[in-house]
Parts: C-alpha cells; structure tokens; sequence
C-alpha cells in the first residue's frame, strides 16, 4: 500500500510536470524492471539449538532483502523462532552468521514460528491463500512479479525436513505448477539448502514453468555445516547457504548477475556439489531484480573483510549434533561438566543405533537375496517409483521416527527407494515398516 502510493505520488509529479529530476530510488526500491513488485518467502525448517545455523541463513537473507529496500509486508518468513532467547546462547536476542558476526536477528519478521511453521502453511504462502495460523502474510504476487524463495533445513531424497513434518518434493512441485498456471509470477528463484537438495527438483521442474532454482547438493549428496563458534557451542551457518549470503554482502548487486553467483557460489562450495535447475533464461538478471535495488554498493557492516574461513570446517549436516558435543568436550571447564556432555554423546549414539538398526531389521525382513541386500545398500537412486517410496516415507515417519527432526534417520531412508526401485511390493514395504515399528515407542531423547 505504501508503495503504490509513493509510485502515485511521483506519476502525479511526473503528469503535472513538477518532477524534472529522476524519481527518489525509495520510490522504486521494490519494483522490477517491467512494473511489477518483489516478495520473497524465506524459510528455515528446523527447530532445536544445534540446527541454530538453519535460522541463522535464514536471518541474514532477511536482512539483505530489507536493506536492498523490499518491505517487510512482501517478505514471509517462516522460522521455528527457538534460537535467538534459547538458553544455549550466550547473547540472548542475538543471531550471528558468522564468528564475531553482526547480529542478523534485528527486525525480522516472526509470520509464522513454532507450531505454526508447517509444510501446509508454507505452500498456502506460496499459493496466496491466507493459513488459519501465524499471521496470515502470504505472497500477494501477480504475473508481473518477481518472487524469491529460500529454504534451509535438513532433507533426503525427495524430501525436506519441515517442523515435526516433511515436504515432499511432489507436494512442492504441485505447488509450483499452480502458481505458474495461475500466473502468480513473472518469474521465480528458489535457493535450497538441504541434503539431497537437487532431488527436489531434478527432472521435475520444466522449464516453461520460468523457475530458476540452485541446490546445495545434487540429488545424492549430503549438504555441510561451517562456522563452529565455541562461544556458541554450534556451527553457525551452512556452506552453501553462507557463500551465497556473503557473497551477496560482497557484491554491488545491482552488477552481479544471478549466473555469475553461481558460478561463485559453485567454486566455492567445495564440500557438495552445487546444482541449478529449471529455467537458464534469465540468469543474466542481477541479483536486484530480486533482492531489491536500493543500496546496491556491498554491504561494509556485514562484511568487514572478515576471512573466508566457511568450509575449512565443514561437516555433514547430520553429523553435527555429534561434532558440536565433541567440540563442547574439548573446550569442556572440569571433570563435572566433561562427564555430562560425554553422558549426552552416549545416548545420541545409543539412538542412532537404535535407528540403524531399525532400518536394517527393516531390510533384513525384506530382501530376497544377496544381491538385492547389497544393492539396497549401495547408495540413493533416482526415484521413479514415487507413490511407493512416499508411502514408506509416511509409514517409517508416522510410525518408527520423526523425519522432521531426526535428520540421522533421513539419511538411511534411500534403502526404501532402493525396494521400490529394484520392484519390491509398495505392500510389503510398508508392512515390513509397520512390523518393526509396531513395537511400543522407543526412548526419545531430548536435544537442547
Ligand atoms: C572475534 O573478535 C575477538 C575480539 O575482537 C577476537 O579476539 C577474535 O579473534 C575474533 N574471532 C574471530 C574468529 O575472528
Ligand atoms: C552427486 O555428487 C557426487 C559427489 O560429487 C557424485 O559422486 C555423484 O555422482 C553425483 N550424483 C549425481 C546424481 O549427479
Ligand atoms: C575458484 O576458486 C579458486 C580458489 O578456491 C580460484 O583460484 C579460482 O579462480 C576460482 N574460479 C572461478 C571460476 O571463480
């Protein structure tokens, strides 16, 4: 609303001939090119202080979108909001995405936090349609708009961790085919990071649909954590997610074109395989087009020629909760607080065992032979056979373990695509699944 009648105010200047100058770049912060406006829907799907990073990428791409000038009534955000007044940190009320980092967390948008950061209210957002919960914001765009999304979370093949739930790829592209279909965008960037990210979007996304999307990872691969803060006891940011964050801070973004970030981007996430899809139509656009176009000149607050040091300590995104309490175990002050976080990486292995061995119970009662056991455990195919894998999908998350938050169990869920694909009975999978888990529910443990 504000806009509109800024860009009324300036039209009326213009017509009565009172403007000789060119319009105040206020005016014009939020505007594409051609007249339409920008929005962006910023998402980080985890919950608890050692996926303190997802929310923390989250964070500073709000504060690259809002100081390139788009309003906050056209960013959605969607963060489980646990972080910034978490007892784990030592500065309440602040994020950092980095060591010694600014803090990130100021003015951000809570649309839709702690139980209301869904899956289902994420693609109501996407659709437009106003969610029941959280604070109804959703992307008012049209067919002249530009739209950005981002996500960072855990993931699997085909799959996001998302709250308590998961996304299916299938769901998502469903999605996006409606708004490309209703003309709900001229045209639109998703950035995912995530494990096994390029499966969200690999031979699914057409290119008519004029998306343009960048994966952390290809299909198969994990995607890694950077910025171990022993201050902050957790990895402060995600490879991929901080070298496209940075690099923005770094570059005039009105000069920087989506493919050479890219291109940047790629290089210098050395630890996954960086992948694009979709529509290469318009990555010659520059990062303002979506990113907003006001202050274009790089950022000197968030970067200060701080070291690129994001990578160096990189590890696998499900390995972090074990590697922050090793970290936490050398840094640990006495013999007291030693024992207890030793105590903690006991039962965080003791459940990862208890799930592997789930899983292979699971296999075991299934394979027919030695090949097809070696086979299954051979590595993540492509998924053709979709209905089948969901359905073990749904079965292993509603009755053995919560996918959204036990990213360890994502990451042995590719031995159900494997049955599907190698023609087992989408029946027998889901009763083998059923047959293990039926069992009374296992111990939780509880991660701060
Ligand atoms: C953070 O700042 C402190 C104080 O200026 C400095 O001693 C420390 O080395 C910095 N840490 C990093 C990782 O740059
Ligand atoms: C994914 O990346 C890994 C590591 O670079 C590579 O070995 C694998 O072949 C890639 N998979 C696909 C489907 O591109
Ligand atoms: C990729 O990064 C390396 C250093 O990590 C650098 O030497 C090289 O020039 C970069 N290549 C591109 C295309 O940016």
């Amino acid at each position: 609303m504000a806009m509109n009648s800024l860009c009324l105010v300036v039209l009326m200047m213009i017509s009565t001939g009172l403007a000789l100058s060119v319009p105040d770049l206020e005016a014009v912060s939020n505007e594409v090119p051609d007249g339409g406006k920008l929005w962006a829907v910023l998402v980080a799907g985890s919950m608890g202080y050692f996926n303190y990073r997802h929310q923390a990428d989250v964070c500073h791409a709000y504060q690259i979108l809002s100081r390139h000038g788009i309003p906050d009534e056209n960013i959605v955000v969607m963060m489980f909001d646990d972080i910034a007044y978490n007892t784990m940190n030592p500065t309440p009320g602040k994020i950092i995405n980095r060591p010694n980092g600014t803090n990130v967390y100021t003015g951000v948008p809570r649309d839709y936090t702690e139980d209301d950061n869904t899956p289902e209210n994420f693609l109501s957002v996407l659709k437009g349609e106003k969610p029941t919960s959280g604070s109804g914001k959703v992307l008012g765009s049209n067919e002249n708009d530009h739209v950005f999304v981002y996500f960072a979370d855990h993931g699997a093949p085909g799959l996001l961790g998302f709250g308590n739930s998961i996304l299916k790829a299938d769901a998502l592209i469903d999605t996006l085919q409606e708004m490309s279909e209703k003309k709900r965008y001229k045209k639109l960037v998703f950035y995912v990071e995530a494990c096994e990210s390029g499966s969200m979007f690999q031979n699914l996304l057409p290119d008519s649909w004029n998306i343009y999307a960048t994966t952390a990872s290809n299909a198969t691969t994990s995607s890694y954590a950077c910025y171990y803060d022993t201050d902050y006891q957790t990895f402060l940011g995600d490879v991929y997610s901080v070298k496209w964050l940075e690099d923005t801070d770094r570059e005039n973004v009105a000069k920087e074109t989506f493919e050479k970030q890219f291109k940047i981007v790629k290089n210098q996430t050395t630890t996954s395989e960086v992948c694009q899809f979709g529509t290469l139509d318009f990555v010659n656009d520059h990062l303002a087009d979506f990113f907003g176009n006001k202050n274009t000149a790089p950022d000197e607050d968030a970067w200060d020629g701080f070291p690129d040091t994001c990578g160096a300590d990189a590890v696998e995104s499900h390995m972090v909760p074990m590697v922050s309490l090793q970290n936490r175990l050398v840094e640990a002050q006495g013999q007291e607080e030693a024992d207890e976080i030793q105590k903690e990486m006991n039962e965080l292995s003791a459940r990862w065992d208890t799930i592997r061995s789930t899983v292979q119970t699971i296999v075991n009662s299934l394979v027919e032979n030695d090949d097809d056991f070696h086979h299954v455990w051979s590595g993540t195919p492509e998924i053709s056979e979709r209905e089948c894998y969901y359905a073990a999908i749904d079965t292993f998350h509603e009755q053995c373990y919560n996918l959204g938050q036990e990213s360890f169990a994502m990451r042995l869920v590719f031995t159900f695509a494997n049955f599907c694909e190698m023609g087992y009975k989408t029946q027998d999978i889901v009763a083998a699944i059923e047959a293990e888990c039926a069992a009374p529910p296992q111990p939780k443990i509880t991660l701060v």
